[in-house]
């Protein structure tokens, strides 16, 4: 792990839990140096299902979460004592995965007479940029995309609130790389298969559909995402050609999905940014791993002035380093933190930061 810089010696030191889905994560970070980054995660219990059970996810945060929390401090070579605040993923996720993660982080804070600030995963994935760009340029256009959101977000200051922009009216972007991949015989989370597999195919082989992209759509989704048309798309062009007893082109395949998915988020993404006259555009969430995704994103917004920010691809899927940042973040702007009563909230709203 880095050193922190040298302005960053007295920024609070901050222990974030992240509980959300099926990545149990504690990062540790001072300011903006990131100390510690680890995750259990029960995604292999999960991949026989073709998606994550809550309750199987709720059970393995359970188990995980002593011994991840332990090997955090190892890493970061400090004791728990040290930690100067807790943050926390108070949602939105799965209620139960949340709860096990809020219960620890409330039971450190008052074991350690040190404040907790719970705080929104949405905002977290967008302030873990800050460990490895530095300061998030303000405003920038956020846009988040992994297996359980979609989001065109303009952040001002991701402490103060978020300003949602558009998101996916159905399934998010990393549930249809899911969904499709099963459709293509790839294992779960289907999403770095497809990416794979893609680079050996035809990004022109199969014309699929582009959702709320006509006209018409744009008019009142002009910055909302639908990917559940192109997943039925997908599906038919599979079954047709099943039936009539061709074998199915996987890597082609792979690439033509996986070109309609990236070639609609980046032209709503630079679309968005565009309109508001925003220069920075910053990806997160799992998709935002993507290799097609990053490179067309990079090529269009180069070509409109606007920069480009993604986190590597360790700190775009769920993690523990993302609540920390924002929580250090929340602490170096003097934010009031949570009463010890907040809540595991399984929907709680984008616009609320911090709880
Ligand atoms: O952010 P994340 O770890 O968890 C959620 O909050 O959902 O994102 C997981 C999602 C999965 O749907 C997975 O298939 C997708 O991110 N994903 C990818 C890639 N790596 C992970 N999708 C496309 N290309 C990738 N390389
Ligand atoms: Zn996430």
């Amino acid at each position: 792990m880095s050193e922190p810089v040298s302005n960053d010696r007295n920024a609070p030191l901050v222990l974030g839990i992240e509980t959300s889905c099926d990545e149990t994560g504690v990062g540790i970070v001072r300011g903006h140096t990131l100390l510690a980054d680890a995750v259990a995660s029960s995604v292999d219990e999960h991949a026989r299902f073709g998606g994550v059970v809550p309750e199987v996810a709720s059970r393995a945060h359970l188990e995980a979460m002593v011994p991840t929390i332990e090997r955090a401090c190892e890493t970061a070579g400090i004791r728990l004592f040290d930690v100067d605040a807790i943050a926390v993923t108070s949602g939105p996720g799965l209620a139960g995965a949340l709860m096990v993660g809020v219960a620890a982080a409330k039971a450190l804070a008052v074991g350690l007479g040190k404040p907790i600030y719970g705080v929104n995963h949405l905002a977290a994935h967008v302030a873990v940029d800050q460990l490895e760009h530095g300061p998030l340029p303000e405003p920038c256009l956020a846009m988040l995309v992994s297996g359980g959101h979609s989001s065109l977000l303009r952040v001002e200051d991701v402490t103060a609130g978020v300003d949602p922009m558009g998101s996916t009216i159905d399934d998010a972007a990393g549930e249809a790389f899911d969904k499709v991949a099963r459709l293509l015989g790839l294992p779960f989370p289907g999403g770095p298969h497809i990416d794979r597999a893609a680079r050996e195919g035809d990004s022109v082989y199969v014309d699929f559909p582009r959702g709320l992209t006509s006209r018409r759509d744009l008019e009142r989704h002009r910055f909302d995402f639908s990917f559940s048309g192109l997943k039925t798309a997908v599906a038919r062009w599979v079954e047709a050609r099943e039936r009539s007893g061709e074998p199915v082109p996987v890597a082609d395949v792979a690439a033509s999905f996986q070109e309609a998915v990236c070639d609609v988020l980046t032209r709503k993404a630079i679309d968005a940014a565009a309109s508001e006259g925003i220069e920075d555009i910053l990806i997160g969430g799992g998709v935002a791993a993507n290799s097609r995704l990053r490179a067309l994103a990079e090529e269009r917004a180069s070509a409109r002035g606007i920069r480009v920010r993604v986190p590597r691809p360790g700190l775009c899927t769920d993690n523990g380093a993302m609540v920390a940042a924002l929580g250090a973040e929340m602490v170096a702007r003097g934010r009031t933190p949570s009463p010890l009563d907040l809540p595991a909230d399984s929907s709680l709203p984008v616009t609320e930061v911090l709880v």
